[in-house]
């Protein structure tokens, strides 16, 4: 799948990848602002994303334990998303990702 992620500064940066999480895919490409401290177990949120809202189908619903991360960063809001937590499928392909950092 193709994926957009536009950084802070408003860098855009492409990246195409067919399996793993999209935050492995981010440190992999040093998308800025993505840090993934935590490894991936969704205890960090240095992987805070917004979904373009027009891509929510692309990449479904927060989990519960997810949804409790992101509740404690003052930045999140309903198209938050923490990156580690999506695992890249073909769905995915086209998603335009904010990063929030
Ligand atoms: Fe830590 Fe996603 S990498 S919550």
């Amino acid at each position: 799948a193709k994926i957009t992620f536009i950084t802070k500064d408003q860098e855009e940066i492409i990246v195409e990848a067919t399996s793993g999480s999209v935050m492995e895919l981010a440190v992999k490409n040093n998308v800025t602002g993505i840090d993934g401290d935590c490894g991936g177990v969704c205890s960090c949120a240095t992987c805070h994303v917004q979904v373009d809202p027009s891509h929510v189908s692309k990449t479904g619903e927060a989990s519960e334990i997810e949804q409790d991360m992101l509740e404690l960063d003052d930045d999140a809001n309903e198209y938050s998303r923490l990156c580690c937590q999506l695992q890249i499928t073909d769905a995915m392909d086209g998603v335009v990702l904010n990063v929030v950092k």
